[in-house]
């Protein structure tokens, strides 16, 4: 038996009822906020997550799925969604058009990762972009969002924490702390941290590496270090989420696993759902486009992970949505009453309503077993004397009863009208 590549997951004709639930309500939700969809290719140019993402990042060091194609290009799947949208904004000129412009999309990603509960390397995101505003107000509206989805989903016990790790300026004095900080501890780091200290300290408070944990456990923080312009942003998000009654806690330990953010970062966490708590990640980036080469469009966005979310609901208790039955299931008997069949399936199928008919040429009783498992609402039988008088015995499965229903007549008597 050939089994399914570690870190993949199927979904199942049993789940992907909740699947189709959480994607209606997210793009409901989106859609309150007027943000469009847009849907970019599965793998792009290695460069865009090089430019994106952040060479010093353990998504471009350890997580890409990475190979040269037969025309010898590097090409990467999508380990997130932003980069992507970042690139297809500019290459489609979309700066030009209306702004803020606000994205959103579904999109599975792809991290070569070790796999656990609520960790894959084949996952799935809902995430939005509002590009163009660089206001707290947006980072507010995203979050508000991120928000409403979870509270529509019905997901309990989740926690928003929120941080800013300032703008390149503020970024460059914190560094310089962390690298004097960790000076002391430098034989101590992994040696990618040690190559990270270097070349991009905040990377280090990243690290998942037990040794490095420790060293970093007390490091100073870079709220302590932000400039004024900075400051005035995280304190305007905060009266922002105040005013719109949403809860959160500043958790100066954020910094995120990507290298575009600038200012606010924030994170919805559970512990309902084990070692892999954060459900949601987000966070301003306003240099990110001009990496691809449009000029001053700020940016802020965030993803859900649709496996974790999933998991939560679950865990939540939340009643999630059935599978349900078939409305109708056409027995018939004989060569001539199975044509007749097929055809009412056909017509009813033109009407709307879901029809199944026998393909195992099975005998009448197993008929209506299967009808029965398949959770089919009624059985219409056909037998040779409901063909010669133009009529099918109609039965309802919940209550037993029956009645004579003439061909044309069908459609009408199952949907009551
Ligand atoms: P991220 O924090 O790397 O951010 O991922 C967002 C969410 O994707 C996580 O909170 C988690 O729920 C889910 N996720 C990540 N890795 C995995 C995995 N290996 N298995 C299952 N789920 C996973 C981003 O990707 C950013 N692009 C978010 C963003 C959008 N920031 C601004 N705009």
């Amino acid at each position: 038996m050939i089994i399914a590549p570690k870190g993949t997951k199927d979904v199942l004709p049993s789940q992907s009822k909740n699947w189709q639930f959480v994607e209606k309500t997210a793009r409901e939700v989106a859609e309150l906020f007027n943000a469009k969809e847009i849907r970019t290719p599965t793998f792009e140019h290695t460069e865009v997550f090089l430019r994106g993402i952040g060479e010093t990042t353990d998504i471009v060091n350890k997580e890409m799925y990475t190979f040269m194609d037969k025309g010898g290009r590097s090409i990467t799947l999508k380990p997130e969604g932003t980069a992507g949208v970042a690139r297809a904004f500019v290459e489609n000129g979309l700066y030009a058009g209306a702004l803020p412009s606000k994205l959103y999309y579904i999109t599975q990603c792809f991290r070569y990762e070790r796999p656990q509960a609520g960790r894959l390397r084949e996952f799935h995101q809902f995430g939005v972009e509002f590009l163009g505003a660089s206001g707290a107000d947006v980072d507010a509206e995203v979050i508000i969002l991120a928000k409403t989805l979870l509270d529509r989903l019905g997901v309990k016990n989740v926690s928003l924490f929120i941080n800013s790790i300032g703008c390149k300026n503020c970024r460059k004095k914190y560094s310089e702390a962390l690298k004097k900080y960790m000076e002391y501890n430098y034989s101590g780091l992994c040696d990618l941290c040690k190559e990270r200290l270097n070349k991009n300290p905040l990377r280090v408070l990243d690290c998942k590496n037990p040794d490095c944990k420790k060293i970093t456990a007390d490091v100073p923080v870079i709220l302590d270090y932000l400039c004024d312009e900075c400051v005035e942003h995280m304190s305007k998000l905060e009266k922002l989420l105040q005013l719109a009654g949403v809860e959160y806690t500043v958790n100066p330990k954020i910094v995120r696993g990507l290298d575009y953010y600038t200012k606010t970062v924030f994170e919805f966490v559970s512990d309902n759902i084990g070692a892999q708590g954060t459900v949601c990640g987000g966070g301003r980036y306003d240099g990110l486009i001009t990496e691809f080469g449009a000029n001053d469009v700020p940016g802020v966005g965030f993803a859900v992970g649709i496996e974790r979310l999933l998991m939560l609901l679950e865990n939540s208790g939340v009643n999630l949505p059935v599978n349900e039955g078939v409305k109708l299931y056409v027995a018939s008997m004989g060569e001539k009453e199975y044509q007749k069949a097929f055809e009412i399936a056909t017509k009813l199928r033109e009407q709307n309503v879901s029809v199944e008919i026998d393909h195992m040429q099975r005998g009448i009783k197993s008929q209506f077993k299967y009808a029965d498992k398949i959770g089919a609402e009624f059985v219409a039988v056909i037998g040779s004397t409901e063909l010669e008088q133009g009529v099918v015995k109609l039965k309802k499965m919940a209550d037993g009863t029956e009645s004579m229903i003439a061909f044309d007549e069908i459609g009408k008597f199952i949907k009551g009208e």
